[in-house]
């Protein structure tokens, strides 16, 4: 559908910087994209959790931790009427392990696999792929320390790409638990002294050394190419562990490269971090597609009981985007079956009755009642893939018809009024007692059996 472009610069209300609304023409890509998240997410047994949008500034403050950009520079948080800072989510992981405590998760069977899916805020610097208000894809397994889990939950996100055809490649790295990073740490700012690395890496030697490792500087990024790597400070257990993730993954066919350099942006992670890009996209253009990691702290870290736990989140944006440049066609939801037109009050007035008629026997129908030309609503028709679009005009009404039109075949046919509901539900049943969609789905549905 072509849209005329309007000048922005006429109206004095626009969206944010780096908000965004998603028109009608874009809705098809975010149902494709929730419809392979949904099904991705029953088949490995996630079981879905919505949190709220706004929570307590603290509980990101604690959890991805104060000297993060993101908490640092990028939360949107305010007073609210009451006295207490609250913060517009910047992420779901801090929010999933708040519900986990707080409904007493624990005595659920271990691991509780959750899923969510939903906007999230930082004040980031908008650009392509990169927004203010953006909807990230959410899997936590909380209750489980074991790697194969660290491994599945790779797993699940490679297949899930796959499904949505972004071809990916997973970079991987270990950050190892408390006691190795000490060490590793140790060594990391024994190779940095006297070296002159950049102002904001300066910092962050002192409040979040790891966080080094992730600098974009090309100066920084030269130095840390001779840098020790923690793969080499890893304890013992930390190292099987790291091992048998990639052994799963060889063992999967799951292609991926190790990065010594991911620490990534929030403080919750120990043992495995990995991120997701587009295979082949040496540069990174538009950042990670996902990322995720273990974070066997963060829950004792809110009050809980010491529970490992293990996540991933993807941004929805990034992989619209690529599903979008890939010219990959994707196709509009099969809304309805039928649709009614109508030309003139007194077939309009028929038609709301066979409206509500036909929605009694579960047809699903749809109507443009607010529109008066046949081409308009065919239009619509056609928009909303229905089956079949039944006309009311003048003459029908003279004659106590109406018109059933076949919207693949452009086949009509006139039919007696009276008859039309039975009519309608029979060339939807078929011969087979089963609903066939015009995309080749069937569905046994009850008023038609
Ligand atoms: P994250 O890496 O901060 O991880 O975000 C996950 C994904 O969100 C990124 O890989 C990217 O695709 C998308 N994203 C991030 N910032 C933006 C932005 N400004 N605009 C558009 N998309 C963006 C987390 O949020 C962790 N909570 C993931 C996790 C779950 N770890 C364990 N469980």
């Amino acid at each position: 559908m072509s849209r005329k472009k309007v000048n922005k610069s006429k109206f004095k209300y626009q969206t944010l910087r780096g908000f965004k609304d998603i028109l009608p023409e874009h809705q098809k890509f975010w149902d494709f994209v929730f419809k392979n998240i949904k099904e991705t997410a029953g088949d490995f047994s996630y079981q879905k959790i919505d949190t709220p949008i706004l929570e307590s500034a603290n509980l990101f403050e604690r959890t991805v931790g104060k000297e993060t950009d993101i908490v640092a520079k990028e939360m949107f948080s305010f007073e609210d009427k009451g006295g207490e800072k609250v913060t517009l989510r910047p992420e779901l992981t801090a929010s999933v392990a708040r519900a986990y405590i707080e409904h007493g998760m624990l005595n659920w069977s271990q691991p509780v696999k959750l899923w969510s899916w939903g906007p999230v805020f930082r004040y980031d610097k908008p650009q392509a792929g990169r927004y203010r208000q953006f909807n990230q894809f959410n899997f936590e397994v909380i209750g489980s320390e074991s790697a194969d889990i660290d491994a599945q939950v790779i797993i699940m996100a490679s297949e899930l790409y796959k499904s949505l055809g972004v071809d990916v490649e997973v970079q991987i790295n270990s950050i190892g638990c408390p006691e190795c990073r000490k060490e590793y740490i140790k060594l990391l700012k024994k190779y940095l002294r006297n070296k002159k690395m950049c102002l904001t890496c300066e910092n962050r030697m002192i409040k979040n050394p790891l966080r080094v490792l992730d600098c974009k500087e090309e100066k920084c990024k030269e130095i840390l190419t001779e840098a020790p790597q923690i793969i080499d400070s890893l304890c013992e257990q930390c190292k099987n562990s790291f091992v048998k993730v990639l052994e799963i993954l060889d063992d999967s066919e799951v292609a991926y490269s190790l990065n010594p350099f991911l620490v990534r942006g929030l403080d919750y992670y120990n043992r495995t971090t990995f991120e997701f890009y587009v295979a082949g996209d040496e540069q990174n253009t538009q950042g990670a597609l996902g990322g995720g990691g273990r974070y066997d702290y963060l829950i004792e870290q809110l009050g809980g009981r010491p529970t490992p736990a293990v996540g991933f989140a993807g941004g929805i944006e990034r992989v619209i985007l690529k599903i979008k440049e890939s010219g990959r066609e994707i196709k509009s939801e099969i809304q309805g079956d039928v649709f009614i037109a109508q030309l003139g009050d007194e077939a309009k007035k028929k038609c709301a009755k066979l409206f509500k008629d036909l929605r009694k026997e579960e047809v699903k129908v749809k109507e443009a009642f607010a529109k008066k030309g046949l081409t308009d609503q065919l239009e619509i028709a056609n928009r909303m893939k229905v089956r079949f679009a039944l006309i009311l005009g003048q003459k029908e009404i003279m004659d106590d018809t109406i018109i059933i039109r076949d919207m693949d075949s452009g086949i009509q046919e006139i039919v007696a009024f009276d008859n039309i509901i039975s009519e309608i539900k029979k060339r939807l049943l078929g011969n087979t007692g089963v609903k066939i969609y015009s995309n080749g789905n069937t569905e046994k549905k009850k008023c038609l059996n």
